[in-house]
């Protein structure tokens, strides 16, 4: 069958079938299928969707476009996370070692920021010296030694993702929950782990806008490793605000050691900690209640913040900033933007507060942009609160002068003021299991 039918056939809402998937997802990745015919299958699939068993195929078939990575050779449960992204989202920094101290191995593969959101390995790379580039052997081995590793997704796994990710960026089909869940998971499976905790942002910052499309998207994640094997489980988070009080790379690098000293924000801080009692829920522990008590234990011993110091040592970096993260870089300039009237901080708009630490530099707008480490936001009010007029509400800092007026913009855009004291929603929307 010529592949224009198999665009028709998915254009009348048709279920394609296992054969048909399979020859999309090789011909896009080797070219035998051109451009113009993968983009208007992609956008076929954006308009009619994509039955459970499509999406199960589709994945399986990127899977197989590369290698896996073989864990069996590790004793126990490996537990991944992944967050479907946000703004000030630096939750695996951690929670892989708050994990890893309750006795959880945690491997972990990340990416880098685009756009608003920013990137674990970004932050991770503002820690002088911090390595992200070992190979499967080193990565098995640190993770044998210190119960956890946070590495790059390998150029091996799944290839056909990378390009169909490209395509799907410029041609307006990233949204799309089969196309979302069968990209993630596919990488997800590839990476080894025996059991998946996926953390699906939900809001103004997130690819899912509101409640009935996170729970789409988790229930198709979840459904996908659970039938590939893999436990899965969802928790929905909000993403209307950004994430903690720190958003950039070496300044969410600061307050992940405060989150791991007990001295972090509060909804970062239960985030984390949440997270990290269903990791252990997953490895074994039957207990919920055993498993946050673990949790708490190692959070306030100070084993979780021993567990990433000895990850930051082994992945060549300055673990110093453990105990001084005024090691870590900083900005030379800093400049607030200010609550122009009194009244509630009814919203810090998460995209606009992330594409605004992307202006000052944190971030990048194209995939080879430098990312300046020291660049960043600090939410000093947070939605919810009370404001008198000139108070600080975000501090801006940055080294370049010329990236200021554009992110103050931003900044100044991302604040919104309200007369009467707003309501404030659960972090936790849900959980699917
Ligand atoms: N993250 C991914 O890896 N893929 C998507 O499609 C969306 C977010």
């Amino acid at each position: 069958m010529p592949f224009v039918d198999v665009i028709a056939r998915k254009r009348d809402g048709q279920e394609l079938s296992r054969d048909e998937i399979e020859r999309f997802v090789v011909g896009a990745t080797d070219g035998t299928v051109p451009d113009y015919q993968t983009s208007a299958l992609l956008m076929a699939v954006v308009l009619r969707g994509m039955t459970d068993q499509e999406t199960t195929w589709l994945t399986d078939a990127r899977v197989r476009s590369g290698s896996r990575v073989d864990l069996s050779d590790l004793p126990g449960v490996k537990v991944g996370k992944h967050s479907t992204g946000g703004v000030g989202d630096k939750v695996s920094i951690a929670l892989a070692p708050l994990a890893a101290a309750c006795g959880v191995l945690v491997p972990k593969m990340s990416g880098r920021g685009l756009g608003h959101t920013g990137g674990t390995l970004d932050k991770l790379e503002s820690i002088p010296g911090f390595r992200v580039g070992l190979e499967i052997p080193e990565f098995k081995a640190v993770l044998r030694e210190v119960g956890t590793c946070i590495i790059g997704q390998t150029t091996a796994l799944a290839p056909a993702d990378r390009k169909l990710y490209a395509l799907r960026d410029v041609t307006a089909t990233v949204e799309s929950v089969p196309l979302i869940a069968a990209s993630i998971m596919s990488k997800k499976l590839a990476e080894g782990s025996s059991a998946l905790v996926l953390d699906v942002k939900c809001g103004r910052g997130a690819f899912m806008k509101d409640a009935a499309g996170a729970r789409a998207l988790a229930s198709t994640m979840v459904a996908i490793g659970n039938r590939a094997g893999i436990a899965t489980e969802a928790v929905i988070t909000r993403m209307d605000s950004p994430l903690g009080a720190a958003v950039g790379n070496s300044v969410e690098i600061a307050e992940c050691l405060r989150v791991l000293k007990g001295d972090g924000p509060s909804d970062l801080t239960a985030l984390v900690m949440t997270l990290a009692a269903r990791m252990v829920v997953l490895a074994g522990e039957p207990q919920e209640a055993r498993a946050a008590v673990a949790v708490r234990r190692a959070l306030e011993s100070g084993a979780g913040l021993e567990t990433l110091r000895r990850m930051i040592e082994r992945q060549g970096g300055d673990a110093r900033v453990v105990d001084d993260s005024s090691r870590l870089p900083a900005a030379r300039h800093r400049t607030s933007v200010c609550a122009e009237r009194g009244g509630w901080l009814g919203t810090l708009d998460a995209t606009l507060v992330g594409r605004a630490a992307a202006a000052l530099g944190a971030g990048r707008e194209r995939v080879d942009d430098a990312v300046d480490h020291g660049a960043g936001i600090l939410v000093r009010a947070r939605p919810g609160e009370q404001v008198r007029q000139g108070d600080e509400v975000l501090d801006l800092l940055y080294n370049d002068e010329r990236r200021l007026e554009r992110a103050r913009t931003l900044a100044r855009r991302s604040v919104q003021i309200v007369e009467e004291e707003p309501a404030v929603a659960p972090l936790v929307l849900e959980s699917i299991r």
